[in-house]
C-alpha cells in the first residue's frame, strides 16, 4: 500500500517514529501493524530536511527504530491503521445533491461575490454600485415574472416530483405584488416586463416540461440565490436608494434557514431518483442559470 505524505500524517495516531535525519528525498517506511504484516509506505520527494520526524509527524506514540542517517527508516505500527477514506468523485456527494449543486454554483461566482467564487468578474462588485429607482423597480418587475413563472410551474406539476415544491414557504411572487404595490403608492410607475424575466420564463416553462434535471438547477437556484446574496445586495440597494425600507421581497414568514434545509431534503430526494447521468445534467444547467440571473441582477443597475 503506498501513502502519500498527507495520509501518512493522518495515520499518525497508530504509527511510533523517532527522531531521525534525512539524507535522501525519497525515504522508504516499513510499517508493522499488529505485529505481523509489513505495510510499504513511499515518500517520493517534497520531504524537506527540517527539524526531525517526530516534529513533522505529531503525537505518535510507542517505539521504532530508524536507520538514522540513511535514506529508509523502519516505523512499528502500535496499532493497526485506520483506512482512508477514498476521495469523492463528485464534490459535497456524501452530504447529498443539493450540496453538488452548492459546489458548482459557487464557484461560478466572483471573488468578490464570494469566497469560494472561481470566475473571472464580468460586472463591477455590488460595493460599486450605483442603483437607481427606475433600474430596482426593472429588476422586481422581472423577478416576478420569474416567481410568477415558478409557482405556476409547481402549481401544475407537469412531473409529480414538482408538487412536493407547493407551499415552501420560499415562494416569493406575493411578496413581490405587496412591494410593487408600495411602489405604486409612493407615485413610481410600474414598468413593464422586459426580454430579461420573459425570455428566462420562457425557458424555465419549457424546461418544466421537457427536462426535469435542468428545471430543477433553475429552481434550486432562483430561490436559494435569493436568500443568499439576493438578500445581500437588496439590503444595500434599499439602504442606499430607499432609505433603508424593507421590502417584502427579503422578508420570509418564519424562520428562513429552517424553510431552506425542508426544501433542501426535498431536492436531495427527487434527485436521488435520477441516474448520474442525469445529475450531472442538472449540474451543467447552473451556468445558464447563471447567465439568465446574471441578467436580472444587471437590471439593478440600468
Ligand atoms: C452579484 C452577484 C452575487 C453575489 C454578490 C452573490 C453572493 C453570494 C454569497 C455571499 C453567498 C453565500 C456564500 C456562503 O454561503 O458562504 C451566495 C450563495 C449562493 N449563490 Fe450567490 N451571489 C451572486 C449571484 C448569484 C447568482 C447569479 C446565482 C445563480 C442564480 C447565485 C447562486 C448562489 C447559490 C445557489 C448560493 C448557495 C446558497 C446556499 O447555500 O444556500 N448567486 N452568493
Amino acid at each position: 500500500m503506498v501513502f502519500s505524505l498527507g495520509e501518512l500524517v493522518q495515520q499518525t495516531s497508530s504509527l511510533a517514529v523517532s527522531a531521525f535525519s534525512l539524507r535522501s528525498s525519497r525515504v522508504l517506511i516499513a510499517a508493522e501493524s499488529g505485529g505481523q504484516n509489513f505495510t510499504s509506505l513511499s515518500l517520493n520527494g517534497g520531504l524537506k530536511r527540517s527539524g526531525s520526524a517526530s516534529s513533522l509527524i505529531a503525537s505518535t506514540k510507542g517505539t521504532s527504530k530508524a536507520n538514522v542517517g540513511s535514506a529508509s527508516l523502519v516505523v512499528r505500527a502500535a496499532e493497526s491503521a485506520t483506512p482512508v477514506k477514498p476521495k469523492q468523485k463528485y464534490p459535497g456527494e456524501n452530504k447529498g445533491f443539493v450540496e453538488e449543486m452548492r459546489f458548482v454554483a459557487m464557484k461560478l461566482h466572483t471573488k468578490d461575490q464570494a469566497k469560494e467564487g472561481e470566475k473571472k468578474a464580468d460586472m463591477a462588485p455590488v460595493a460599486k454600485w450605483e442603483p437607481t429607482v427606475e433600474g430596482f423597480l426593472k429588476f422586481l418587475v422581472n423577478n416576478k415574472v420569474i416567481y410568477d413563472c415558478m409557482e405556476e410551474i409547481v402549481e401544475k406539476a407537469a412531473y409529480a416530483s414538482y408538487a412536493k415544491f407547493r407551499n415552501t414557504g420560499l415562494e416569493r411572487s406575493a411578496a413581490l405584488a405587496k412591494d410593487l404595490e408600495w411602489f405604486k403608492s409612493q407615485g413610481h410607475e410600474i414598468p413593464e416586463p422586459a426580454e430579461e424575466g420573459t425570455s428566462y420564463a420562457e425557458l424555465l416553462r419549457n424546461l418544466s416540461e421537457t427536462d426535469p434535471p435542468a428545471f430543477i438547477c433553475h429552481f434550486y437556484n432562483i430561490y436559494f440565490a435569493h436568500s443568499a446574496g439576493g438578500r445581500m445586495i437588496g439590503r444595500k440597494v434599499c439602504e442606499s436608494i430607499l432609505d433603508g425600507k424593507e421590502l417584502e421581497f427579503y422578508k420570509w414568514e418564519g424562520d428562513l434557514q429552517a424553510l431552506l434545509t425542508a426544501v433542501k431534503e426535498k431536492l436531495n430526494l427527487v434527485a436521488e431518483e435520477w441516474t448520474r447521468e442525469e445529475k450531472n445534467h442538472c449540474l451543467e444547467e447552473t451556468e445558464l442559470s447563471f447567465k439568465y440571473s446574471g441578467k436580472l441582477l444587471r437590471l439593478i443597475i440600468s
